[in-house]
């Protein structure tokens, strides 16, 4: 079965066939709106969301099919103990693909192991996003036009913010990618990114402490909020958030060619004075997300039973029931059923990672 968990679980080819895709679906819109007649969408969402799950709502109706699911975990057996296991093996017997949404990280992959249909991550904890990466290459190939030799620095919350990790693992395939990684001490980008996704894809990056200092040198500015509801210790919260605001005045410096992406919701890191600059795509971002949408839909639905398009969720070389994982938000430790399973690092560090959340073991 083809899922979509991690960006990575797309060739570089089949992403570029769905961009491709997305951009004929905008220049020809008629041409696709029966194109899902008679199928289902299941939106689980166990998170918070307005765009991700509207959008794909949205997608979904454009195509001409139909949309079911829930917007709140609460209003789900999820609340009398239903693990996600379960919630997908039910789901299987309503729908023809599932966009999943969940605060534990690997919620997805599970999903995925216990789907006869397609299963797409909209975002699991502070791991990963992939959908909003197509949305923002969709949004690159569209302000920028290319993947290549692009200088593009992430700012805010880099720790938690589950968006910048997908998007760096997408572009780090592509040549002359440079990565500027603006961030606190406290909200710098994890280790395992570091190490196995830039360095062991030749893609050079430098950690700076401001922004004024190298917004000058980028093609893309991605500004991220600090995730808020990931944070154990509100004191340190309250110690970051206000570490980076994009305004008028910085903006000065920038190359008029630059862009602004932004997954949103913004809270304060953006100046609303910024919004009617041509260089602040983030609103323009947002309507891609919708097309690019529609065409993952479409494509994940011709490749499902493509035994060549197989998605691996469990790696040949990793080992079941050896380690703990030492992420106390990594689903295989809060939910019962579910085996702990690490593969190796993909790096020279002889470590294991975690398949749900890519943590080392304790
Ligand atoms: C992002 C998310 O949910 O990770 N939003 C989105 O999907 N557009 C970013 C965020 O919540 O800050």
């Amino acid at each position: 079965m083809k899922h979509l968990i991690d960006p990575t679980d797309l060739t570089k080819e089949e992403l570029e066939e769905i961009i491709d895709l997305a951009l004929d679906i905008i220049d020809n819109r008629g041409k696709y709106s029966e194109i899902c007649k008679g199928k289902k969408l299941a939106t689980l969402f166990y998170e918070p969301s307005t765009r991700t799950r509207l959008s794909f709502t949205a997608a979904m109706m454009e195509l001409g099919g139909n949309v079911l699911g829930f917007s709140d975990a609460k209003n789900s057996s999820v609340s009398k103990g239903e693990t996600c296991a379960d919630t997908t093996k039910v789901i299987n017997c309503f729908a023809d693909i599932i966009a999943m949404r969940h605060f534990e990280e690997g919620a997805a992959t599970v999903s995925a192991m216990n789907s006869g249909i397609p299963v797409i991550n909209a975002g699991d904890g502070s791991h990963s996003h992939p959908t909003q990466t197509l949305t923002d290459l969709l949004t690159i190939k569209r302000e920028i036009g290319r993947f290549d030799n692009i200088t593009i620095g992430f700012c805010g919350d880099l720790k938690f913010g589950r968006t910048v990790h997908s998007l760096i693992k997408a572009l780090s395939r592509y040549k002359g990618i440079k990565v500027v990684l603006i961030a606190p001490e406290q909200l710098r980008l994890p280790d395992y990114m570091k190490q196995e996704v830039c360095e062991m894809n030749g893609v050079p990056f430098v950690e700076v402490d401001t922004m004024e200092e190298v917004i000058g040198d980028l093609d893309v500015l991605y500004m991220t909020r600090v995730q808020k509801e990931r944070f154990l210790d509100e004191d340190e919260y309250d110690r970051v958030k206000d570490f980076f605001i994009l305004d008028k005045e910085k903006l000065k410096n920038a190359r008029p060619d630059m862009r602004i992406l932004h997954p949103l919701p913004r809270v304060n890191e953006i100046s609303t004075d910024v919004d009617a600059d041509p260089r602040a795509a983030y609103f323009r971002q947002v309507e891609n997300g919708k097309f690019v949408r529609m065409a993952l839909i479409c494509k994940l639905l011709e490749w499902a039973d493509d035994p060549s398009k197989n998605t691996v969720l469990v790696p040949k070389d990793a080992v079941k029931g050896k380690f703990i994982c030492r992420n106390k938000r990594c689903i295989s430790n809060m939910e019962t059923g579910v085996e702990s399973i690490f593969r190796p690092a993909h790096d020279k560090s002889g470590e294991w990672r975690c398949i749900y959340c890519e943590s080392k073991p304790k």
